[in-house]
Parts: C-alpha cells; structure tokens; sequence
C-alpha cells in the first residue's frame, strides 16, 4: 500500500488517542500506508505510552505525550501536519457517571483545542471521531445520521458537545472536517471496561460465572481492522467533508447472544450472571444500536470485510496469549 498513488502516502499525520485501543491499530494502519505518523498518548508521570509500547512503532512513527485539555500543547502538537485524526477521548459510561466534568474537559475542550489548533496550522483535513452513543437508544433501526442525538449519559453529552464543537469550526471557519461515527468497536487491546474483553478476559481467566451488566441489548459491533478501514476512507474523501458519518457493520446482536457465540469459540459452559453493579440507570441503558453505513458506503466504498465471528475468533486468540491477558485485571469490575 505504500505506493505514490495512495491519498495518503508520505502525509504527516497526527494520531490523538493513539496510546489507545483505536488509536493504536489506526497508527498501524497508517504506516502500512507509507504515512508519518505523530502519536498523541496521554501524559503520565511514569512516561508509559499505553498500548504503543506493544506495537512495532518503527521510523515512521514518533510519540510525543500530552494532553488535549491544554491549547497550548494542542498548538505544538499539530505543527507542520497534514492530517489530524482527533480519537483521544475518555469513553467509559460508567466512569462518566461518577467523573462527569472531566468528559466535558477532555471530550469538549479538547475537541475545541485540537479544532483550533488545527486551524490556525492550517492543517489540510481533521477527521473527528464521534460515537454511535450520541444516538442512544435507536427510535428507528437501522440508524442513519439524520437520527436524533439523545444524550442518556454524561459520556454521550460530552461527545454530543464534541460533535457540534467540531462541526461549528467547519461552519464558522471553514475547517476541512468530517466527523466519523463509529459503532461499537472490538478487537485486540480494547478495554477491559468493554463488554466483549469483559467476556474473554473472564473466561480464559478461568473465572466459574461469567459477570455481566444486562444481556438484552442489542449492539452493532464492527471489528476494529474495519473501523479504521473507514476512519482511513474518511479522511481521503473530499465529498465527506463537513458531514457526520457512521462507520459500522448494519449487524445486530444482542449481548447475550455475544456472549453465547464467544463461549462457543472458547469452548466453555460458563454460567451467566447478572450483577447489579454493572447495570446501568433504566433510562441510561441504551437498549438498541444497528448502523445504517449507506453513506460511507456511498461515499467512499467502504465494505466491512471481517465477520462478527472471525472477529471474535481473533480477539479471543490475542486474549488467550498469557503476555496479553496478564494486562487485564479480569476479576475486578473496572468502570
Ligand atoms: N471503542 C469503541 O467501541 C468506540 C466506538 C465508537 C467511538 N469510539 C471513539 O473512538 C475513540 C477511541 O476510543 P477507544 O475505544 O480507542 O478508547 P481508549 O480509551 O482505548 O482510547 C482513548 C485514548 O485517549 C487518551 N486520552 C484520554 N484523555 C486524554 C487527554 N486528556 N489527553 C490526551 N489523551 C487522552 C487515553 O489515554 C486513551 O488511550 C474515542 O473518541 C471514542 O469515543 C470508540
């Protein structure tokens, strides 16, 4: 793929977020590419860089640490880029319950700084990365981007607010934006906090019942080669700019059913069960998710290619290598 003709061959590209699940298979992703890629993980004192320090990160990628919540950094960070892919965010739902100002810090302000940021350094296209929770529980299946935003937790206003933060500096200055919507992702370094690593990271634990929050709703999940498949399509389409556009499978299933398929892939007769603490609010719980991807379709040709199964058989294999599952703390419920 390193070839000349490829949009985004030789471009420098800024990667927020990249310490992260997403984040660092997009980084992969984009040096196959052929591009330069500056990696955002978020600052810590002890200089860890998240899941980068498991990728080959080779000559073309250079990681730099920080954090969005600060203009000042944001405005060093874009310097001489191309391409902004804005993913560092925090996104787990239940953690926003508790800590719900820091998704306002993190998710809007710095959606705004990197915004800003990237305007002023006159970068040529930020891709903004949304959420299928925006939509909350669907009124009409599948759901296309003309859905209505329904904020059912702080982590769903906050990236709401992100949204409309990043479209309001395609409107007011003309910024070269296009926000790409993903549906639940999976695969190799998700987050424990995420119901499918929650179900493996169980089960090849060893554990005897397999805890969950509700098994009843129902999720698109896409596998996280396709996402970034579309994050990728996204950012090289000009008729994309100025729009929100989901990226997901057009499957459904309920988490129930995800379960039962990975115990069947794994082998085991675990017993369910439910726990109380994992349970969202009744009106937080967002009850039904099904992407309609017409327009990504449309617009850049995008097919996801990895099946719900295949992707499952995958991550459970990463999983079930000791060096990664010894990184999860598979007893604990993590928010
Ligand atoms: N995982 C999913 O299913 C999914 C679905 C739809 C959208 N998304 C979106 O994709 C993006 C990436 O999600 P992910 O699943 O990889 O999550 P993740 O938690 O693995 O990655 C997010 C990263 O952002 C970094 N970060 C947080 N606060 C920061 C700050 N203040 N400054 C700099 N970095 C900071 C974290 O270090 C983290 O590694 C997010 O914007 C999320 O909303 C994820």
């Amino acid at each position: 793929m390193n070839e000349p003709s490829n949009p985004l061959f030789g471009k420098n590209i800024l990667v927020t977020g990249a310490d992260g699940f997403i984040g660092s298979h997009l980084c992969e992703t984009l040096m196959t590419h052929g591009c330069r890629v500056r990696a955002l993980a978020q600052y810590n004192s002890f200089n860890n860089w998240g899941w980068l320090e498991d990728i080959d990160r080779g000559e073309a990628m250079e990681v730099r640490t920080g954090d969005v919540r600060d203009p000042f950094f944001c405005q060093a960070l874009v310097k001489d880029i191309d391409i902004v892919f804005h993913l560092a965010s925090l996104i787990a739902i239940p953690y926003s319950y508790v800590a719900p100002q820091t998704y306002v810090e993190t998710n809007i302000t710095g959606t705004l700084n990197i915004c800003q940021a990237a305007l002023e350094a006159g970068v040529a296209r930020v891709v903004h990365t949304s959420t299928s929770e925006v939509y909350g529980t669907a009124r009409e299946v599948p759901i296309s981007e003309e859905h209505p935003l329904q904020p059912q937790s702080p982590y769903s206003a906050s990236k709401i607010g992100a949204d409309a933060m990043a479209m309001s500096y395609r409107h007011a200055f003309a910024l070269p934006l296009t926000i790409a919507r993903p549906f639940n992702t999976f695969g190799p370094r998700q987050s424990a906090r995420a119901v499918i690593p929650t179900i493996i990271a169980q089960i090849a634990a060893g554990a005897r019942r397999l805890k969950l929050g509700d098994t009843r709703p129902t999720r698109d999940f896409t596998y996280v080669e396709d996402t970034c498949a579309g994050l990728v399509a996204l950012a090289a389409c000009d008729a994309a700019l100025g729009k929100a556009v989901n990226i997901g499978s057009n499957r459904e299933i309920s988490i129930g059913e995800t379960a039962a398929a990975i115990k069947e892939i794994m082998g085991s007769d675990i017993e369910i069960l439910e726990q109380s603490e994992r349970l969202r609010p009744e009106t937080s719980e967002v009850f039904r998710l099904r992407c309609d991807n017409s327009l990504i379709r449309e617009l850049t040709g995008f097919e996801p290619r990895v099946t719900l199964r295949d992707g499952l058989a995958r991550t459970v294999e990463w999983f079930a290598d000791p060096r990664n599952l010894g990184k999860y703390k598979a007893g604990i419920y993590n928010v």
